[in-house]
Formats: structure tokens, C-alpha cells, sequence
């Protein structure tokens, strides 16, 4: 054995899979651990999804190998769900190409785009598959920053002021995650014309556009971003299926068809039980986010008890699935998490892990019963 990869040494164990194995051996021991650290809907999808999928699995022709782009109908009902919700106009032909969630996508996308030696501007704090997919690609990757005092958005100027010649890609996610800040149109509108003016590929992650906003927005709403933008979209947040890996990518129909070219050499083909399920939760009506959405709303409100319990900051006009909060008096956020996970058995996310301007907060995901929201606050109160 001549030893791994050079471009696994850029690369760490994900966060979580180390941290959760903490948890887990807490939980071993009989401790009662709340986890609030990640975003994995607890709810379940709604039932016609279940239905569409049973249905499917019982058929005796459902079990072969699927095309590589997903059944037609899977594009059109995403076609059509973007029209609806964003009024963006799609052909599901060639503009859509179904993926098993948008983090498989994030890696595609950097195959298909970069090479060694390129560059790519990466929101910092941001999620951390955006930097991981760019140096395993081989490129460069190029933090920006995004700052509480300007709502946790770009900074044009200093953007301008980089040498842009190398970067080919700039990585976007509004509603933004960690910090919830919920983009604009303006806003969208600067990230499109910087992409213009600079030859720079705009990829917008938004798997958080319904969760506790009632307008939900797409980047290629905005005139010219069919030039220079693609989107990254997913079902897991919006239809509690973050465990069916259901995801797309969304645009320019020459930009598809190379990422087209390395997913059909990395799988063959998502099950066509899930996609009939997508299908059904692609067609659910305006209720659907509304009942999900009052369930968030009433975590939130809970989750922000706690916080104030626990002395932080929590930015007002926050939307999406998590709580971002700052910590008082420069205490590390490192220590804090540790800390609340060994005494009181409640385990939140450090905001480091999400690049160094998340140092100094703290992330609470929603995806979190009531219940246990209710026991954290009772065991914060009795310190
Ligand atoms: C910003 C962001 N992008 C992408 C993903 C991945 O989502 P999916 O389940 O669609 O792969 C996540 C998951 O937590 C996320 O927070």
C-alpha cells in the first residue's frame, strides 16, 4: 500500500462525524444528550410523499437502473416548483438536472469547473463543503468575508479590490447558513453583476429559501443571472426528506452538461421510488409550508428563551433553520460548547467550524421537538 491520496491532506474528518461520536458515547453512558446541533428535520415528509414512494417500491418494474438526468417527470415537477414559488421559467430538458442533495452537487460542480491552480471565493463564516470541494478539485480556496455589522453580506469593494484573474467560481447561500441573514433582491442583483463584470461563475446553495420566510427567492430570478449563475436546491429542509438525498442543479443548459459529464460517471441513477416521492413533495400546496413553518416559529421562540437563559446575542430578522447567537465577553465558543455538552448534556454548534468569523457565536438548529427545547431550558434554570 503506496499510502492515500495527496488532496486527502487538505481535507478533515467532517465536523460532525467526530463530534457525534462524542455524543453517542455520552448517550452510551445514559446521559440524556439534546441534540441541537444539526439541521436534520426531525418532521416527517408529508404523507402523500410516503404514498408516492410505497407505491412505487411495490411495483415489480421500479427497480432497475435510472437515467442519469432523472425521469422527465421529476424535472418538470421541479420545472414547474420554480415557476410557482420563484417565477423563474426552466426547460426541465436541459436547465434541471436532479442530484442526490445539493452537497453532492457542490462537489460536481467544482469537478466540472475547476482545475489546479484556480480560485474560489468561499463565504466565510459558511458551510464547510464549499471549501472542502475546492481544494479536492485541486483549486484555491479564497475566503470572503461576511461581517454582523453589514448583515452578513459581501463587501463589494473589498471584493473588487482582490486580484480576480484566477477565481472561476464564487459560492453564495441566501438564506445564508450559519447566520440566517435572508438576502435580498438588491443583494442578489450585486452578486449577478460582479459575476458579469468579473467572468466569475455565481453558485447560489439554497436549500433554506422556505424555512421561516415567506417569500422564497431564486438567483436566476434576476436579469442576467441565466449568464453567469447556477443554482444548487434540494428537498431536504423544505420537505423534511434530508435523508432521501434529493437535490438539483438548476441553469444554463452548456453549464448542466458538464456537471452532467461527471455525475454520470460517479452514479448511475436515483431510485425511482424517491423520485415519484419527490414529485409528490415538489407538488405540495402553500399549506404545506405554512404548517411547517408554525412549528419552526414556535421551536424559534423557545430556542430564544434559551439563548437569553444563556446570555447571548441572537440577531434580530433572522430566517431559515437555525438560531445564530454571539457569545458575551469574548468567551471562546469552543470551550462554551464544550462546556454546555459535559454539564449540561445539551449540544449545540461552535460557529468556528464555520470558517473564523463564526468565532465569538453559537448555532441552535430548529430541527428539534418541542419537548426537548422545554427540558434545555429547564436544565439551564437550574444551575
Ligand atoms: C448551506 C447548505 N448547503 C447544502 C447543504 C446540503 O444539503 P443536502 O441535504 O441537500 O445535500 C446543507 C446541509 O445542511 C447546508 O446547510
Amino acid at each position: 500500500m503506496k499510502g492515500f491520496s495527496k488532496r486527502l491532506a487538505h481535507v478533515q474528518e467532517y465536523y460532525f462525524s467526530q463530534k457525534l461520536k462524542e455524543v453517542a458515547k455520552l448517550k452510551a453512558e445514559g446521559k440524556n444528550v439534546i441534540n441541537m446541533g444539526i439541521g436534520s428535520p426531525d418532521l416527517p415528509p408529508h404523507r402523500s410523499v410516503i404514498e408516492a414512494l410505497n407505491t412505487t417500491a411495490s411495483s415489480k418494474h421500479a427497480h432497475g437502473y435510472q437515467g442519469y438526468q432523472g425521469i422527465p417527470a421529476l424535472r418538470e415537477a421541479i420545472g414547474q416548483f420554480y415557476q410557482d414559488h420563484y417565477q423563474v421559467r426552466l426547460n426541465p430538458d436541459s436547465e434541471i438536472l436532479p442530484l442526490m442533495g445539493s452537497k453532492e452537487g457542490i462537489v460536481h460542480v467544482s469537478m466540472a469547473f475547476l482545475d489546479e491552480g484556480d480560485e474560489v471565493l468561499i463565504p466565510n463564516p459558511g458551510y464547510p463543503t464549499y471549501a472542502a470541494a475546492c481544494k479536492l478539485a485541486g483549486a484555491h480556496a479564497i475566503a470572503y468575508d461576511l461581517k454582523e455589522e453589514n448583515n452578513w453580506e459581501p463587501d463589494f469593494e473589498a471584493l473588487k479590490a482582490l486580484d480576480l484573474t484566477k477565481v472561476k467560481i464564487m459560492w453564495v447561500n441566501y438564506p445564508h447558513m450559519p447566520t440566517g441573514s435572508r438576502g435580498s433582491k438588491e443583494l442578489f442583483q450585486k452578486i449577478i453583476q460582479f459575476g458579469l463584470e468579473n467572468d466569475v461563475l455565481i453558485v447560489n446553495d439554497n436549500p433554506y429559501s422556505f424555512i421561516l420566510e415567506n417569500e422564497p427567492k431564486s438567483i436566476l430570478s434576476i436579469s442576467g443571472a441565466h449568464e453567469i449563475a447556477l443554482e444548487l436546491n434540494s428537498l431536504s429542509k423544505t420537505a423534511n426528506m434530508a435523508g432521501w438525498r434529493v437535490g438539483w442543479l438548476a441553469g444554463r443548459a452548456d453549464l448542466i452538461d458538464a456537471v452532467l459529464k461527471v455525475k454520470s460517471n460517479m452514479d448511475s441513477g436515483m431510485f425511482l421510488g424517491i423520485q415519484r416521492g419527490a414529485i409528490a413533495a415538489l407538488s405540495l400546496g402553500k399549506g404545506w409550508y405554512t404548517g411547517l413553518n408554525e412549528e419552526y416559529q414556535r421551536r424559534k421562540m423557545l430556542i430564544l428563551e434559551l439563548a437569553s437563559l444563556l446570555d447571548l446575542d441572537v440577531s434580530k430578522g433572522a430566517v431559515g433553520m437555525f438560531v445564530w447567537a454571539k457569545i458575551k465577553n469574548n468567551q471562546s465558543e469552543i470551550e462554551f460548547v464544550d462546556r454546555l455538552l459535559s454539564e449540561k448534556y445539551i449540544f449545540i454548534t461552535p460557529g468556528s467550524i464555520f470558517g473564523s468569523n463564526g468565532a465569538g457565536y453559537v448555532r441552535f438548529s430548529l430541527c428539534v421537538p418541542e419537548v426537548q427545547i422545554r427540558e434545555a431550558i429547564e436544565r439551564i434554570k437550574s444551575i
